[in-house]
């Protein structure tokens, strides 16, 4: 039996009336709350920012899983770090200097995830796979939720998992886009350890019930 972990994306949280939603999460069986922070130059949109993410750390409970589609990510680390995140997560197209950024957040006190965008081969992260805490594999273009799942995901998850085992890593595989009840077991059996959900949970009647459902059928 596996604990895969659930990581709701408070990006299709009702942003109008945060708390409510924040609180379903704190009480529901979700392990994460993942955070979408967009710039609308690294990816075409914009979420929201530092304040509306203070006031979310404010309430939430649980780990608080930053996922940065932003350029030149270095520039906030400190600032994540006092928000309250307690991983920050990166993307690899963003990054000059991948290794020192993830030594950078991890000398914060964070742990440090690399996210990949779907053309991006998983072969680049070999030589950086000791270092990184979280793959957050991305299976959408970045930059909205409610998009859908690529197919090609499945085989970057088996590559992947070769590689962390290959260098001996503790690597987390996470999947970021696209996730409802009928990819979340087939993503489990091919690797992945963390299943992120924003508009499958959101858009349902009873979310709390969603994400109970989802760690059901990834055990
Ligand atoms: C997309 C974000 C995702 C998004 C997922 O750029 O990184 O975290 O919220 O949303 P769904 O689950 O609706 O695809
Ligand atoms: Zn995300």
């Amino acid at each position: 039996m596996k604990n895969t972990l659930i990581a709701p994306s408070v990006l299709s949280a009702d942003f109008a009336n945060l708390r409510p939603d924040i609180e379903m999460i704190n009480e529901s069986q979700a392990d994460w709350f993942h955070i979408d922070i967009m710039d609308g130059v690294f990816v075409p949109n914009i979420s929201f920012g530092m304040p509306v993410l203070k006031a979310i750390t404010q309430y939430a409970k649980k780990t608080i899983d930053v996922h940065l589609m932003i350029v030149e990510p270095d520039r906030y680390i400190t600032t994540f770090k006092s928000l309250g995140a307690d991983i920050l997560t990166v993307h690899y197209e963003a990054c000059t200097h991948l290794h020192r950024t993830l030594q950078a957040i991890k000398a914060e006190g964070m742990k440090a995830g690399i996210a990949i965008n779907p053309h991006t081969n998983v072969a680049l992260l070999e030589d950086v796979i000791n270092d990184t805490d979280l793959v957050c594999m991305m299976s959408v273009n970045p930059g909205f939720g409610g998009q859908k799942f690529i197919e090609n995901t499945y085989k970057k998850i088996t590559q992947l998992k070769a590689i962390i085992e290959r260098n001996n890593a503790s690597t987390l595989i996470e999947i970021d886009g696209g996730v409802t009840d009928q990819n979340a077991r087939k993503l489990v059996e091919a690797g992945a350890d963390v299943l992120v959900a924003g508009s499958f949970v959101f858009s349902s009647d009873n979310p709390a019930a969603t994400i109970a459902n989802l760690k059901e059928i990834t055990k």
